[in-house]
């Protein structure tokens, strides 16, 4: 593979997306943490998850239903996994948005084996009917169907295995109260800091067999925004730009060239959050503007903008928002090297 053959403008668009795209999901299996102690980070959730996972089976019985909250790529679904591997039982994954019927869950359920640990994704996203079948399954693994139609409809109900609800949701606050209640664990899952990112970045080198000084490996993290799934993505990026470099061991050096190359700043912002920045500091020169006016100005869609991007730019500061629309920092004018208006 030459230069000329990394195409950088089609690859660098979403490189600092936290969203997983299909290319991290076919990556993500050989680098997923498989038990506890290969887990890094989270140190509070971790500790709490091992009290009640040991007690668990301790007890002999399943542990409570477990909720995991958070932005994505941090980890919740290797949590899930670890859950069940920690129990030495089996995980049935699933997500709120493929349960569109109440049968559906039923039939889910009555088919889970003793003990085994059920995964709903973006279980914010279930429907009132489907949430209100889980109720009585999670609270005394207890379901009632409805035979038959008209008059002679009945319910009849059945009991469930022993299992584990381990729920997952980016939206805390868009998961229904009731739901919620009855989860026994709630854990939230928060940014990693750079060191933790470098023992990320470390061992996924590993595993992939990536030659990387720990100099490097700390540079690529500072520019991870928090999240080990843009961390091993930039990890992927670099190994590339090295291997067409013939480059074979990864130095800091390499590591500033690729990921110059592939457009990600200090910050860890890529072509798109500077566009966002941009358009808010020159076109628009300090004035508020709608989500929907600034994702058409750089070209994408507005939920992208709110759900991918906004977020770290928010936290970083670099943006503020109100009911009158956002406008660009002082500390985004400095990063772009402009100077705010004085309006
Ligand atoms: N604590 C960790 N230690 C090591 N690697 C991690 C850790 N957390 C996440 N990862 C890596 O990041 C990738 C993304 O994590 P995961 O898919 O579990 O995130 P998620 O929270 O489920 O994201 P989403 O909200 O998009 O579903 C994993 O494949 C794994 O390689
Ligand atoms: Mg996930």
């Amino acid at each position: 593979m030459t230069r000329k053959e990394i195409n950088v403008d089609e690859l660098v668009v979403h490189i600092a997306d936290p969203v997983a795209s299909s290319t991290d999901r076919a990556n993500e299996g050989s680098l997923r943490p498989v038990d506890l102690g290969e887990f890094i980070g989270q140190t509070e959730l971790v500790n709490h998850l091992s009290i009640v996972l040991q007690s668990a089976k301790a007890r002999n019985q399943p542990p409570d239903h477990i909720l995991l909250s958070g932005p994505p790529g941090l980890g919740k679904t290797s949590l899930a996994g670890i859950v069940a591997s920690e129990l030495g039982v089996s995980l049935r994954i699933t997500s709120g948005p493929v349960l569109t019927r109440p049968g559906d869950v039923a039939a889910l359920l009555t088919d889970l084996s003793d003990n085994e640990v059920l995964f709903i994704d973006e279980i914010h996203r279930l429907s009132r009917t489907v949430e209100e079948v889980l109720y009585p399954a999670m609270e005394d693994r207890r379901l009632d169907v409805m035979i038959g139609r008209g008059p002679s409809a009945r319910s009849i109900r059945l009991e469930l295995p022993h299992f584990t609800l381990v729920g997952a949701t980016t939206r805390t606050g868009l998961v229904a109260a009731p739901l919620r209640d009855r989860f026994g664990f709630v854990g939230q899952l928060d940014f990693y800091t750079i060191e933790e990112l470098t023992q990320v970045i470390e061992r996924s080198a590993k595993i992939l067999e990536i030659g990387i000084s720990t100099p490097a490996a700390q540079l690529i993290s500072s520019r991870s925004r928090g999240t080990p799934r843009i961390a091993n993505r930039l990890l992927r990026r670099v190994r590339d730009f090295a291997n067409v470099h013939q480059r074979p061991q990864i130095d800091s050096a390499t590591a500033e060239d690729a990921l110059t190359t592939f457009g990600i700043d200090t910050l860890g912002l890529d072509k798109v959050d500077r566009r966002i920045l941009e358009a808010l500091c020159r076109q628009f020169a300090s004035q508020p503007v709608g989500v929907a006016t600034l994702a058409h100005v750089i070209g994408e869609e507005a939920h992208t903008v709110e759900e991918s991007y906004e977020p770290f730019l928010l936290r970083e500061g670099l943006l503020s928002r109100s009911n009158r629309g956002r406008v660009a920092t002082e500390k985004a004018y400095r990063h772009l090297g402009l100077v705010k208006p004085q309006n």
